[in-house]
C-alpha cells in the first residue's frame, strides 16, 4: 500500500469543492493558479468566478482591454500578475493558435509560468507526473520528514523539489498534488496545525519529535526598503487629476494622483519646488496644501510612508493634458487604482460626507 493512502482517503472525504477542481481545461486551471499565487482561496474565489465568466477562453482574455482586466483585478494586489497574465494570454494565442498547452515542456517555456505553475497545470489538466511545491507543500514535507533545511535557501529548494517528486504518486499526480496542498491549507496549518485529525500523524516525524511548530525553517528576510510618497490630490469640486503609473516598479498601469517620491521625509519648501516641477497647476498663485491623510502602507518588499495632500482649486487652473487625466469624483470607481489610493478615497469620501 502507498504510504500516503490515508492522505488520499482524507482528501476524498474532506476536500473543499472548488470550481477549478471540476475542470481539466488548462486555461481555467492556469487562471486559478495565477489568482491563487499570494492569495488565499476565500479571497481568490470570487475573482476566479468573475474572470472565468468574463473571459471564457484564452482568446477572450487576450483580446480584453487591459483597463478592464486591471479593474477586475482591483483589490487582489500584486498587480504585475495581471499584466503578466495578459502578456501570456497574447503569447499563447500567437504561439499555440489559441489552444492553451497542458504539457509541462510547453508550459515552462511561457513567460510568467515557472516550475510550480507548469507542474500544477500539467498534473491537473493532463495528469502528468510533476510534483507541485508551494508554501503548503513545503510545510507538509518539512514536518512529515522533519527537514530543517531552510525552504528559501538554494539547497533547500532543490532538496524539497527532489523529495516532492520522490513521494509523488505517479499513478495519480493530480489527486496527489491537490491532496498535499489541501492538507497544508486545512490541517497542517502554519500556526495551529490540527495534528489530532491529520491522516499522516502516525508517519509525521516532527510530530513524533514534538518540533512540528518550528517547521518549516526560513532564512530571515532582508529589511524592506522604505519609500516616501507625497500624493497631490487636486480637488476642483467635481473632479480631480490622475496619472497612470508607468515604469517597471509597483502599481504598473494603475491610476493615482500625481506624486513626489523621496528617500526620506522632505520639508514643505522642497515639496513645493517639486510640485512646481509637476506642472499640474497652471496658476501663478501659491497653492495651499492640506495634509488630509497619512499612513504607512506595507507591500511585500517595501514599506511606504504616504501623505495625501489635498489642494482645493479652480477647474481652470488644472492641467488636464497627458500625462494627466481628468477624473470626475463620481466616476472615480471606473479607474483601476491601487489599494493605497483606494484607502485614501474611502477616507476622503467619508470626510466629505461628514462636512
Ligand atoms: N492554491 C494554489 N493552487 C491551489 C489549488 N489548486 N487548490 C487549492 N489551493 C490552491
Amino acid at each position: 500500500m502507498n504510504a500516503l493512502a490515508p492522505l488520499y482517503q482524507w482528501y476524498n472525504q474532506y476536500k473543499r469543492e472548488l470550481p477549478w477542481r471540476q475542470t481539466n481545461d488548462p486555461y481555467l486551471i492556469w487562471l486559478s493558479e495565477v489568482i491563487l499565487q499570494q492569495t488565499r482561496v476565500e479571497q481568490g474565489l470570487p475573482y476566479y468566478l468573475k474572470f472565468s465568466a468574463a473571459f471564457k477562453n484564452i482568446e477572450q482574455l487576450a483580446r480584453a482591454p487591459e483597463e478592464k482586466v486591471m479593474k477586475m483585478w482591483q483589490g487582489l494586489g500584486y498587480y504585475s500578475r495581471a499584466t503578466n497574465m495578459m502578456q501570456t494570454a497574447k503569447l499563447v494565442v500567437e504561439m499555440h493558435q489559441g489552444k492553451f498547452p497542458s504539457d509541462y515542456a510547453s508550459l515552462i517555456q511561457l513567460k510568467g509560468i515557472g516550475p510550480y505553475t507548469a507542474a500544477a497545470i500539467s498534473s491537473f489538466a493532463s495528469n502528468e507526473a510533476h510534483a507541485v511545491v508551494d508554501g503548503n507543500v513545503y510545510r507538509v514535507l518539512s514536518r512529515l520528514f522533519n527537514i530543517k533545511e531552510p525552504i528559501n535557501s538554494h539547497n533547500g529548494k532543490k532538496l524539497f523539489a527532489r523529495i516532492a517528486n520522490e513521494v509523488l504518486n505517479k499513478k495519480n499526480p493530480a489527486t496527489h498534488n491537490q491532496a498535499m496542498m489541501e492538507l497544508g491549507a486545512l490541517i497542517c496549518k502554519p500556526q495551529k496545525p490540527d495534528c489530532e485529525n491529520c491522516p499522516l500523524r502516525l508517519q509525521c516525524i516532527s510530530y513524533q519529535e514534538g518540533n512540528h511548530l518550528q517547521l518549516p525553517i526560513k532564512n530571515p528576510k532582508k529589511k524592506p526598503v522604505m519609500r516616501y510618497l507625497n500624493f497631490i490630490v487636486a480637488d476642483a469640486v467635481n473632479f480631480t487629476i490622475l496619472q497612470k503609473r508607468s515604469g517597471k516598479g509597483i502599481w504598473h498601469n494603475l491610476y493615482e494622483p500625481p506624486s513626489i517620491e523621496s528617500t526620506s521625509i522632505i520639508d514643505n519648501k522642497i515639496l513645493m519646488a517639486e510640485i512646481n516641477k509637476l506642472a499640474l497647476f497652471k496658476t501663478k498663485k501659491p497653492i495651499r496644501l492640506n495634509k488630509v491623510y497619512e499612513c504607512k502602507h506595507q507591500l511585500t518588499h517595501q514599506t511606504i510612508y504616504a501623505v495625501f495632500w489635498v489642494v482645493a482649486c479652480k477647474a481652470s487652473s488644472l492641467q488636464t493634458k497627458p500625462p494627466y487625466v481628468k477624473a470626475g469624483w463620481k466616476d472615480i470607481s471606473k479607474f483601476a487604482v491601487h489599494r493605497l489610493f483606494d484607502k485614501f478615497l474611502k477616507y476622503y469620501n467619508l470626510q466629505q460626507q461628514l462636512t
